[in-house]
């Protein structure tokens, strides 16, 4: 199992990037804050800027996290090219400041955050998450963010409500890619409420102690690592409680290829490869890949029942 129970968790700073890479040293504060303690919000909007402080998770891996330069370097964001260093390149056009997120749809309560509000409002939490790419790569990245469930509870989703959309913004003026169309922009995608509402769901708004890089989804994206990485729609300016399943971005593009659920599944290859293992970036041999990424413990039930080679 690769959970670590609360009990292992040593409370302690956010970890800076340096002791990441000196092995995940983790500096530990005097006053040994408990989990759940209040956080500083975001100070800054800029990238690299570090978050001041983070509760660390129960729902962490204890694998070493990938080199923070592949994690920032090697990217997939075609808002922004389709090289894999694109991104990093491209991505200092996009402006993050004002942002706003809108919950909307079928809830109770729609609102409009402004982002620094929306970091001040819930605490980030550090969750060191194993990601899985469809195209059969993988990382281990370090993230801050606030759990789904608690910007959905607040929202309080109507009875009606059945699935979550996540829409990314679309800016032809900052994000030179959507003036191609290589996809149907806006960049959608979607959870079934259930996994929306599942722990491991994570929006992010750092990496590695800092400000999310623009590359990596600024200033808010969806992560949910036990499926596969283009599930995880970055620059966030909507969520939408809605009663059918949304159309993602790359099942209008090839609903052949990339299904809504989109689990980790070694079992069900891809129509042009394999599923069955994975190149952890960093690491020259190849590993076999998990059932949901390895954290079917926590997400296996939402499934049960559900033949998972129909709802790939
Ligand atoms: N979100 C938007 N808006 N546009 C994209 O092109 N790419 C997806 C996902 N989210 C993408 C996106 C894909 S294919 C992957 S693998 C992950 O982002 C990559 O996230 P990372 O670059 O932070 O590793």
């Amino acid at each position: 199992m690769l959970i670590r129970s609360s009990s292992d968790i040593v409370p302690s700073e956010i970890t800076p990037r340096g002791v990441f890479e000196r092995r995940r040293e983790f500096l530990k504060t005097a006053s040994g804050a408990a989990l759940g303690v209040a956080l500083q919000p975001l100070s800054a909007a800029i990238a690299g800027e570090k978050l001041a402080a983070a509760v660390k998770s129960p729902y962490s891996t204890l694998e070493t996290p990938t080199p923070y330069k592949d994690v920032t370097g090697y990217n997939n964001f075609y808002e922004f090219g389709t090289d894999k260093t694109d991104p990093a390149q491209n991505a200092h056009t996009l402006k993050t400041r004002p942002w706003t997120v809108s919950i909307e749809g079928m809830v109770k309560h729609p609102r409009t955050y402004a982002i620094d509000d929306l970091i001040k409002l819930f605490p980030l939490e550090e969750r060191i998450y194993r990601m899985r790419c469809v195209e059969g790569w993988s990382m281990v990245i370090p993230w801050l963010g606030l759990p789904l469930a608690s910007l959905l509870k607040q929202a309080e989703p109507l009875g009606s409500a059945k699935y979550v959309e996540f829409i990314s913004a679309a800016d032809p003026k900052t994000m030179p890619g959507v003036s191609r169309r290589l996809l149907d922009w806006p960049y959608v995608e979607g959870l079934r409420l259930d996994e929306a509402l599942n722990p491991l769901t994570l929006l992010a708004a750092g990496l590695y102690g800092e400000v999310l890089p623009n590359q990596n989804g600024a200033p808010l994206r969806l992560v949910t690592p036990w499926k596969y990485g283009f599930k995880g729609a970055k620059s966030l300016v909507k969520i939408r409680l809605v009663d059918s399943e949304p159309r993602t971005a790359w099942m209008k593009a090839a609903p052949s290829e990339y299904g809504f659920y989109s689990n980790v599944n070694p079992a069900v290859d891809h129509p042009r490869w394999s599923q069955a293992t994975e190149r952890r970036i960093g690491e020259f041999f190849k590993r076999k890949t998990l059932p949901f990424n390895g954290y079917g413990d926590q997400v296996a039930q939402m499934y049960a029942g559900m033949d998972l080679k129909k709802f790939f």
